[in-house]
């Protein structure tokens, strides 16, 4: 198994860093060529880094990275698309603004699930979120303003996001056990 990541802002490197750990697995970012975040408001897409890890050696990889604009992102695009032949399976996680109330609307995580089931039939065991509303008082959970300055850290990570992220091992380690 090994955990694979792009973050802008370090709450996806957090969250990968901290299943990595969990996992006692490998983990590698995802470096695109040039600065992305320019480029994907430009709408213009160089591709990514060649990746140090041979993909094809992991039974699994889990992905992770932010939505924008209710978007598969660029490099995580790519990386489905550069690595397709070599993923045996794959488990989508994303550290993202949009709550599971508003996953379907325009832009929440749930499209962006859908689009990597469809892009990846087969291979995408399941998908996982970890909106940051989750370490936010529950006041703030839906103020886009609050949302955009929280980032995972040792501090906010407790609570609601802690269960759900042990929930997620827990899945993880029983699919581990089945295999
Ligand atoms: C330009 C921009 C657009 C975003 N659009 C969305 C969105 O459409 N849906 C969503 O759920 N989150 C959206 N977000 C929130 C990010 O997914 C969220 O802040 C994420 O945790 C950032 O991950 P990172 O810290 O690993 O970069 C957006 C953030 C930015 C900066």
């Amino acid at each position: 198994m090994i955990v694979v990541y792009f973050s802008r802002k370090g709450s996806n490197k957090y969250l990968a860093k901290k299943i990595s750990t969990c996992l006692s697995c490998e983990s590698e970012e995802i470096r695109p060529w040039l600065n992305v975040f320019l480029l994907f408001l430009m709408n213009i897409h160089l591709g990514i880094r060649p990746l140090k890890n041979n993909i094809k050696e992991y039974d699994t990889v889990i992905l992770s990275g932010p939505v924008w604009m209710g978007k598969l992102i660029p490099p995580l695009r790519c990386f489905i698309k550069k690595y397709f032949d070599d993923i045996n399976q794959l488990i989508f996680v994303t550290c993202c603004g949009s709550t599971d109330a508003k996953k379907d609307e325009k832009f929440g995580h749930g499209l962006v699930f859908k689009e990597v089931e469809s892009i990846l039939p087969g291979k995408c065991v399941f998908c996982q979120s970890f909106p940051i509303g989750l370490v936010l008082p529950d006041n703030q959970k839906e103020n886009a303003d609050a949302f955009m300055k929280t980032h995972l850290n040792d501090e906010n990570f407790k609570g609601e996001i802690q269960e759900r992220f042990e929930n997620f091992i827990s899945r993880i380690s029983e699919i581990n056990m089945q295999q």
